[in-house]
């Protein structure tokens, strides 16, 4: 794999602030463009020798093969003249591939490397070559696709695909540069059976058109893992200026409901850290068996049907999804091992605008959830041997970049950025943060360049700060350290003086428990006894109905408590879940509770033998690794 050094990146320098500011003296530019420098492991592209800039995509969508027949066109930048461009891809069946500046069919190299990193795609090209095409359809093994039969719908009448590109499985839908740091423009023609929409993270239609043909365009600039496509009977409603959500009919009103707030949420976002820079912000949600909660496709957030929960109450990810475009989306992080940059500025964001709209004492508690994730991974992974991946920064060399995606990056960053907020104070962290995502805009950062940049800025205008924090300890070291803030929350006392009521025989009925949002049901449910009897989870279920409910938050979290007690009234609505959802967050931790309960291998391998058809990839190779080795 090769290093890339950006020394073209012109992103604007801190002259204006010069005067104003004596600490930016030490700021030296050259230090600061060579700790830009880094290593994308997981991309073939040569990002210093020649680049794509735009791509022209033109596509049929095949219901029946399930495939997508292609040809992607591709506008490049032979920055250094040299005779190859590199691309990657992954089981993708190429069939030609042409150049604007040679007759006929080109001769091509692809090198496969048969992991999760490929093929490598070499491409000869001239110092005059304007533009590549190929010609390719993808396979069976597109990581990134999912097609659904009609019965995996809310319909049941018609098919449905999306994609799923985030971290490097957009080379298995699209031949391109899949490294996050080579960003390009795109337009896209798309067919597909008359009577579906085609929607992607670009400019998007509201109704469904008459001859199944779409076209798109994204005239800003993007990196790959946020390229994507989803195909359905799917309908539009608007929910402000800007906003809006797509779903299929049967979900349409359900899901306006639910995000009544969302465009209170840009105008809030806004608000915090600048004008949001994509045009529309819509969300669509999709099939249950989507593998996440949300993935922040620019301008069409892609969301689990499992946040609609009926009464608005798991909104917060639709907080961090929006909050993505500018962590992220913006100010991307340069290579996977920088994940944090992108999802613990994200979580943290997201904390703020939640702050703002349902005021502090909510977002505490989300705070507190989010320790106790911190402080569960932090022991899983030192238990299992990896304390190395508590590391803000991880190492990811030779690795799947979907390793480091633990709670590590999004809680320990969220943490990070929350002890600088406390040091700082937040109006002098805020203004920061406002200018970091304006000045690197479209641009990216790795974790070095970031570390440098904030000491320069801000941290060293105080000679106390930088002890305070301990910024390299937090970025570098390992587990969580001793100045990692500690939230309160009085709605979590109180939650926890009901449940010692219960364990001291008061009955459900009796509990104060009648204002209770998901975060303190979670909390409750998190501290129930680890071991219960067959008579107390009963009194719980009838008190308060959690093997029916339909919040997927409080559902799995109980089903995580009870399958270890052998709660057999929850068994059925257990495996109904597991078929039903293919939300990794929720499978793995339920599997894994099925595992350690009796005779748990066989039904675990039981259940997922039903289920794994309704799975997506990503769901599906991590779950094969859990319970078929
Ligand atoms: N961008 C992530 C999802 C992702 C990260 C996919 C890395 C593949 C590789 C998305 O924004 C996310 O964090 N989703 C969370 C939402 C939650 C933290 C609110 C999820 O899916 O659970
Ligand atoms: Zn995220």
């Amino acid at each position: 794999m090769i290093s890339m050094s950006i020394l073209a990146c012109n992103y604007q320098t801190a002259t204006e602030t010069k005067e104003k500011d004596t600490t930016m003296k030490t700021f030296d530019e050259e230090t600061f463009q060579a700790k830009l420098n880094y290593t994308d492991y997981h991309s073939y592209a040569r990002i210093e020798e020649a680049v794509v800039n735009h791509l022209s995509w033109n596509a049929e969508v095949d219901f029946d093969q399930k495939v997508i027949n292609a040809t992607a066109t591709y506008k490049i930048n032979n920055k250094k003249g040299v005779d190859t461009i590199y691309l990657d891809s992954r089981n993708l069946n190429i069939k030609e591939v042409r150049r604007d500046d040679h007759e006929g069919p080109l001769g091509y190299m692809a090198h496969d490397r048969s992991n999760f990193l490929g093929t490598e795609l070499a491409i000869p090209i001239n110092p005059e070559t304007n533009t590549i095409s190929i010609d390719y359809s993808t396979t069976k093994g597109a990581a990134a696709l999912q097609f659904l039969d009609p019965v995996q719908t809310a319909g049941k009448k018609h098919p449905f695909l999306f994609t799923q590109s985030q971290a490097i499985l957009a080379r298995t839908w699209i031949p391109c540069q899949d490294s996050p740091g080579i960003r390009f423009t795109y337009d896209a023609n798309v067919t597909v059976p008359k009577g579906m929409m085609a929607l992607m993270s670009a400019s998007n239609p509201s109704e469904i058109s008459e001859d199944g043909m779409y076209s798109f365009e994204m005239d800003q600039a993007v990196p790959s893992y946020l390229m994507a496509l989803a195909v359905g009977n799917i309908s539009y409603q608007s929910l402000g200026n800007e906003t809006g959500v797509y779903a299929e009919p049967e979900m349409i009103e359900a899901a306006a409901y639910e995000f009544a707030d969302m465009q209170n949420m840009v105008d809030t976002a806004e608000s915090l850290y600048g004008p949001y820079r994509w045009g529309k912000y819509d969300v669509i949600v999709l099939p249950p068996s989507f593998p996440f909660g949300g993935m922040e496709n620019p301008r069409l957030t892609f969301a689990t049907p499992t946040i609609i929960a009926g009464d608005r109450s798991l909104t917060a990810l639709i907080a961090h999804e929006l909050a993505h475009s500018w962590s992220g989306n913006l100010v991307t992080n340069a290579a996977w091992e920088d994940i944090w940059l992108n999802e613990g500025f994200t979580v943290y964001f997201e904390n703020r605008i939640m702050e703002e709209i349902f005021g502090a004492d909510f977002a505490n508690m989300l705070a507190i959830l989010s320790y106790q994730d911190l402080n569960d991974e932090i022991a899983r992974l030192t238990e299992e041997g990896k304390a190395a991946d508590t590391r803000l920064r991880v190492e990811l060399k030779d690795r799947d970049p979907d390793e480091g995606l633990t709670a590590i990056p999004y809680d320990k960053g969220f943490y990070l950025l929350k002890l600088i907020e406390e040091t700082v104070g937040r109006e002098k962290w805020d203004e920061f943060l406002k200018s970091y995502f304006e000045k690197f805009a479209f641009r990216i950062m790795t974790t070095d360049a970031f570390v440098y940049y904030i000491n320069n800025q801000l941290i060293n205008q105080n000679e106390a700060w930088a002890d305070q924090i301990r910024l390299d300890e937090w970025v570098h070291g390992e587990g969580l350290p001793d100045n990692c803030p500690i939230v309160n929350s009085t709605r979590f006392i109180q939650v926890e003086d009901q449940l010692a009521a219960w364990q001291n025989g008061a009955e459900p009925s009796t509990l104060a428990s009648t204002e209770w949002m998901t975060p303190e049901w979670l909390h409750f449910l998190r501290n129930l006894p680890n071991e219960m009897s067959e008579d107390q989870m009963k009194s719980l279920d009838d008190g308060f109905g959690f093997t029916n409910s339909g919040n997927s938050e409080i559902v799995s979290a109980w089903f995580e408590k009870v399958i270890p007690n052998n709660y057999q009234k929850a068994e059925e609505a257990t495996e109904e879940f597991l078929i039903e959802v293919g939300r990794r967050k929720f499978l793995v931790p339920i599997y894994k509770a099925i595992l350690k309960s009796d005779n748990g291998k066989t039904r675990a391998r039981s259940i997922y033998e039903k289920a794994r058809p309704n799975y997506h990839a990503v769901s599906s190779e991590t779950l094969d690794k859990m319970l078929l080795d």
